[in-house]
């Protein structure tokens, strides 16, 4: 995507808190409590298994679903009782097509037209997005005769040509290959530091939040578990669950039956005679190797216990059912708050 036309964008990312929201679908309670504060210019993931509440918290966010309790501010503005069409906010969601009998600069200019943006600015503005996400040659086509990261590069220009505050996206690559995914994930990741627009991003890819994310936010059952910057979230994590979610974690018990856990990449084999922090012995049951290292999954009684080791690990000898003794540092531990 093209950023020659950033300096007219005018984009400036302003902060979010949402305070003690709770909502329910009739009986049902999705949200529980929810508090989160999301920094100016902050790429923060809703991170969390199916029907956590992610999307019912997005469009709270965005103002289509009402909430029980609670509010949400902008910028230090209550913005709970002002309609959609007020909010500077800006939507790319999975299945929130393109109008599909409108050209794409018909797409575009859409939002504006509610805004009753006229005339020249209004062909100037669609200009712009067009070119942000380069898709300026394809004005004049139908989405059904783009590809798929196309038409979701047109549904990003889409909400970029309100100049929002907030971007808000749900799961918005999800439908797309692994290699496209990944070239919008980087020209994403590309636009927001050169937009510095606040977003707040949905996905259940646990690997799509750690590459674009500035901070994660884990749901679960409509409550927030844990939240913060993403190394955080990773190297100390304060529930086996979380460690579980973000990232492999294999879950053992101290002597006092306390679980810990340690990630696969923290294990190594352990060499004869080498005096390890800990240490465990398990069976093979299958080494796969894959590319840039060897995953050996192994039990250790009725758990099942991985370790991710170097392609110069001599994996000799551990085929299934061998018996391997795994070391690893008692710095690498996880240990849980709760
Ligand atoms: N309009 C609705 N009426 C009643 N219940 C709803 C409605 N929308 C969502 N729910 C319920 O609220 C819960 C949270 O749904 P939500 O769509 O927010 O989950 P999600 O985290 O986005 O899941 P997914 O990853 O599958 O998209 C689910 O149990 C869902 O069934
Ligand atoms: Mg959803």
């Amino acid at each position: 995507m093209k950023t020659s036309s950033l300096e007219r964008f005018e984009l400036q990312g302003r902060p979010v808190s949402i305070v003690g929201v709770n909502k329910s679908y009739g009986n049902y309670q999705v949200l529980h409590d929810i508090q989160l504060d999301i920094a100016a210019g902050e790429f923060c993931t809703l991170l969390g298994a199916s029907g956590s509440g992610k999307t019912t918290m997005l469009k709270v966010l965005a103002g289509f679903e009402p909430f029980d309790q609670g509010r949400i501010e902008v910028a230090g503005r209550d913005i709970s009782h002002v309609p959609v069409s007020k909010r500077d906010i800006g939507m790319v969601f999975q299945n929130y097509a393109l109008f599909p009998h409108m050209t794409v600069r018909d797409n575009v200019s859409f939002g504006l037209e509610m805004r009753n943006v006229r005339g020249q600015e209004r062909r100037r503005r669609v200009d712009e997005a067009l070119e942000l996400v380069s898709m300026q040659d394809y004005s004049e086509r139908l989405p059904g005769s783009l590809s798929g990261g196309q038409q979701q590069r047109v549904a990003l220009a889409r909400a970029l040509v309100i100049r929002p505050d907030i971007l808000l996206m749900d799961e918005p690559l999800g439908a797309l290959d692994k290699n496209l995914r990944q070239s919008i994930q980087l020209q994403l990741k590309q636009l927001h530091r050169e937009l510095g627009i606040t977003i707040v991003y949905v996905t259940h890819d646990q690997e799509e939040a750690l590459h674009l994310s500035d901070s994660i936010v884990i749901m679960e059952k409509g409550r927030v578990v844990q939240s913060g910057p993403v190394r955080d979230l990773y190297f100390k994590p304060n529930s086996s669950f979380v460690a579980c979610f973000l990232g492999e974690c294999n879950l053992l018990r101290d002597e006092a039956g306390r679980a810990f856990g340690i990630r696969p990449e923290d294990v190594r084999i352990r060499s004869a005679n080498e005096r390890a922090d800990h240490s465990v012995q398990a069976q093979v049951e299958s080494v796969i190797f894959m590319g840039s290292g060897s995953k050996i999954v192994a039990r250790v009684g009725d758990s099942a216990f991985t370790a991710n080791v170097a392609n110069t690990t001599p994996l000799d000898g551990y085929e299934r059912g061998a018996i391997v003794e795994f070391a690893f540092d008692e710095q690498r531990v996880l240990r849980f708050a709760a």
